[in-house]
């Protein structure tokens, strides 16, 4: 079933209307309806390698175009074609790159990625094949993973000479504990989707093909859900991993923010009058 169907059979436990976006990228595919946007990136002959021009969509798409959509509930990153998700940075654009180079490489990376960890609205990776180096990395920055029974992940960058750059020496500690996340990086390994549900890498393993279908089901069952409260959901969980910040004292401010809402009002109010709730993310 491809996304149009999907949304057309959530259409009408839904009451976001279809609209068009009007968004425009040279490596990125977009596609928005119900409030869930579905984000393709579309380098299907290079594995949907993450060069350089895909990685300035990502951050025009995370920093601007994402935040004007004003019923956006949820966004779905995939990757076009049969075989990946994402096979890493492109390994084309690496000729060439010095130390100064490397820096820059890494730290635009690092900053693309953090605006989709932080992003308000839930971002779920839906992996239907290979999620490599960069491309695992950028599964592991958002919310959720779905993974297809055919996915296979790791961190090859050992085979090159490198290390993870975008984020995966401290994203996959984080999932599956840092003797699995060392080991993956040493020997450079590929896991299935089976070991990698398993060991907490992905939350949820479909038959292959079905992988957008279900990170929508997950999207709209949260889209009926408080936004503001989502929001702070996911600013309150980052704090955890975040070394700034003391993750029970931002709790406690977002909980506070919380119930300044009206949102709060009218869940509240909904359950003592056994009726459902409707939010309006105010
Ligand atoms: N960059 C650029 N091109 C890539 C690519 C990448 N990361 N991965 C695959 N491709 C290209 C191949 O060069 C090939 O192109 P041509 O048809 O023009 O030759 C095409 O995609 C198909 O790939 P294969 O023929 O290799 O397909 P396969 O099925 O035989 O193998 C694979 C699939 C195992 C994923 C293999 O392509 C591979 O090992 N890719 C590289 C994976 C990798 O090392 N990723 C880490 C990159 S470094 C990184 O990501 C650093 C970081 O942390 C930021």
């Amino acid at each position: 079933m491809c996304a149009k169907q999907f949304f057309s059979i959530f259409a009408h436990i839904n009451n976001l209307t279809s609209k068009q976006t009007g968004m425009n990228y040279t490596n990125l595919l977009t596609e928005y309806n119900n409030g869930i946007l579905v984000v393709t990136i579309n380098r299907p002959k290079a594995l949907n390698a993450l060069n350089q021009q895909t990685l300035s969509d990502l951050r025009q798409l995370f920093s601007v175009d994402a935040l004007a959509l004003e019923d956006l509930r949820g966004v779905v990153l995939t990757g076009a074609g049969e075989k990946a998700f994402v096979a890493g940075a492109d390994i084309t654009e690496f000729t060439g790159l010095d130390a100064q180079g490397g820096l820059d490489m890494a730290q635009n990376g690092h900053d693309i990625f953090f605006l989709i960890e932080r992003f308000h609205r839930p971002v779920v990776a839906a992996v239907g094949g290979y999620a490599l180096g960069g491309g695992c990395e950028l599964a592991m920055a958002c919310h959720i993973r779905v993974a297809s029974d055919k996915a296979l992940f790791g961190q090859p960058e050992v085979n090159l000479g490198l290390i993870p750059g975008y984020g995966g020496t401290q994203r996959l500690v984080q999932y599956i504990g840092k003797g699995r996340a060392l080991e993956m990086m040493m020997t450079a390994d590929m896991i299935d989707a089976k070991k990698a549900n398993d060991w907490g890498l992905v939350n949820h393993v479909v038959e292959h093909g079905k992988e957008v279908e279900k990170a929508i089901e997950i999207l709209t069952k949260i889209a009926k859900k408080a936004p503001i409260a989502v929001a702070k959901c996911i600013a309150s969980v980052n704090a955890y991993f975040d070394s700034q910040k003391d993750g029970f004292a931002q709790e406690v401010i977002e909980f506070a923010q919380t119930v300044k809402t009206e949102d709060f009002k009218e869940g509240a109010s909904a359950f003592l009058e056994k009726r459902k709730a409707a939010f309006q993310g105010k």
